[in-house]
């Protein structure tokens, strides 16, 4: 995909489309619509006279042939209420565009905003574009291997050269978080049997050496001589050895202290000897969603240049039953030191994010977030809108929140009281790894306190958000992806906590 801006006249510019993003209810006095009304006898007017296109939400109408432009057709794009548009409006509409016959039929297109749009909805555009189309042929064969989406050069044009470089360069922006976006997505379809740990471990010291940042992987021995017995715990069930992956960027003064972000790396997620039903439990491949964001959002940050210092720990293994898998009832030890009586051997995610945060104690964080496809209960919380976060920071949970809002990627803090701490406690050993049903998502994270340091500490439970059933205007049927614009976001605007 070629993308690039210009500031020429659009009535300058040539390519096979015209994109043009309408709020509800515009006048024909906006000056490019006045101006494809006459180059089109009338029929923008009549359209919108009609009701057949008012400028709705995501409803899109094409005019073919407009006389004195250089473009097959006007593609009109409806944005829905003035009032309401953000950020997320346009990726919708741009989502929705995406998809339609005018624009895959073309090769090239002209993408022109309403006058007043700050860069924020370029950026947003160029994401929802990108996000819409997006496609997994990999598995693919034959014609099915090839995307029949024909188009593969985006222009946007500006009235006003004074904003051009504005623009530029929140388009991208918006292309290298898409792009960070979509990998999310193709690593949580990527299915166990291509996804291992240690693949998943390759595929960290690549993107490493392609974007300059170390990378320093444990495998099976190391992990043994960290003592991570939680991780091991998990990994034991399975012939895939795990691993513990370690990425930093240092894009901040030497000597500041990084935020460091943990991401769930279950490359599928069975249940384990407490196995899951059936149906269903090949999407368990997504299970190490929150690797791939964190690996992703590292990588971005590089690309972005964010002057801070950063790292991703990424521990990554296979929950499955077997004749050496964990049982429940087993005692195992923490690399901290705590024990843990394994209650449900499918609660094995925070068994490993456990010793991630322990291990995230040696980097001396200024901050720690962890994200996770963590609990089921989740999905009672808040649906697939909006991810629950947890945390023992108010202040972090607040930028967290503002993220949201400017990302589109909703998110909502819950609370931890004791009654919570006091269900994850066991007669036995310290802690167990499941306190029964209640409050799940909350005693999950209850339960990861105890591994946090004295350090600010968020978690964000992505679980049934990292998985799309029907399909949005920006976000495909499968994995969304989530993640990586809210904490690209959180880090972009970062400042010392
Ligand atoms: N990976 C699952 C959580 C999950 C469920 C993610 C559905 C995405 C969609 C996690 O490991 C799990 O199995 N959690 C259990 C915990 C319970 C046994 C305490 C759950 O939520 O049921
Ligand atoms: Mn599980
Ligand atoms: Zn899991």
């Amino acid at each position: 995909m070629q993308i690039s801006c210009t500031a020429k006249p659009v009535i300058e510019c040539a390519a096979d489309s015209l994109v043009v993003f309408v709020p509800e209810y515009e006048k024909l006095t906006d000056g490019l619509l006045k101006s494809l009304n006459e180059a089109t006898g009338g029929t923008v007017g009549t359209l919108l006279e009609a009701g057949e296109f008012c400028g709705k939400r995501e409803e899109i109408a094409s005019v073919m042939h407009p006389s004195g432009y250089n473009v097959d057709r006007v593609i009109l794009v409806g944005l829905g209420t003035k009032k309401q548009v953000d950020s997320d409006t346009y990726r919708r509409a741009a989502g929705a565009a995406s998809r339609c016959r005018g624009l895959t039929l073309s090769e090239s297109a002209i993408f022109h905003l309403p006058k007043n749009a700050g860069e924020g909805f370029y950026q947003a555009v160029i994401e929802g574009y990108l996000l819409g189309s997006y496609k997994l042929l990999e598995f693919k064969t034959g014609d099915d291997k090839i995307d029949k989406n024909k188009l593969t050069r985006i222009t946007f044009a500006t009235d006003d050269k004074r904003v051009l470089g504005k623009v530029e360069k929140a388009v991208n922006r918006g292309v290298i978080i898409a792009e960070g976006q979509m990998s999310v997505r193709t690593l949580a379809a990527t299915p166990g049997n291509y996804l291992t740990p240690s693949v998943l471990a390759q595929t960290a010291q690549k993107l490493a050496r392609q974007h300059k940042l170390k990378c320093h992987v444990l495998d099976e021995k190391a992990i043994e001589r960290e003592r991570m017995g939680a991780l091991l715990a998990v990994a034991k069930g399975s012939a895939e050895p795990p691993r513990f992956v370690v990425l930093e960027y240092n894009g901040g003064r030497r000597g500041e202290k990084p935020v460091v972000l943990v991401g769930k790396g279950i490359t599928f997620d069975s249940g384990g000897i407490s196995l899951k039903p059936g149906l269903n439990m090949h999407e368990m491949k997504g299970d190490m969603t929150g690797a791939a964001v964190v690996l992703t959002v590292i990588v971005t940050a590089a690309r972005l240049r964010l002057p801070l210092n950063l790292v991703s720990l990424l521990p990554a293994c296979e929950n499955l039953p077997s004749g050496t898998a964990t049982r429940p009832g087993d005692i195992v030890t923490s690399r901290k030191g705590l024990t843990i009586e394994i209650i449900n051997t499918d609660a094995e995610g925070r068994l490993i994010l456990a010793d991630a945060l322990d291990y995230a104690d040696r980097f001396k964080p200024q901050v720690v977030i962890d994200i996770a496809t963590l609990t089921g209960a989740s999905l009672y919380i808040l649906g697939y809108s909006g991810a629950p976060v947890l945390g023992n920071n108010p202040a972090l949970l607040e930028r967290i929140k503002k993220a949201s809002e400017s990302t589109g990627e909703k998110t909502w803090p819950l609370p931890i009281w004791d009654d919570h701490r006091e269900q994850m406690k066991s007669g036995v050993a310290d802690l167990v790894n499941s306190g029964g049903r209640p409050a799940g998502t909350i005693a999950a994270s209850a339960f990861l306190e105890n591994f946090v340091g004295g350090w600010p500490w968020a978690h964000i439970d992505i679980a049934y958000v990292d998985f799309e059933p029907k399909g949005r205007p920006y976000i495909p049927k499968g994995p969304t992806g989530i993640g990586v614009r809210l904490l690209t976001e959180v880090l972009s605007s970062w400042k010392k906590m």
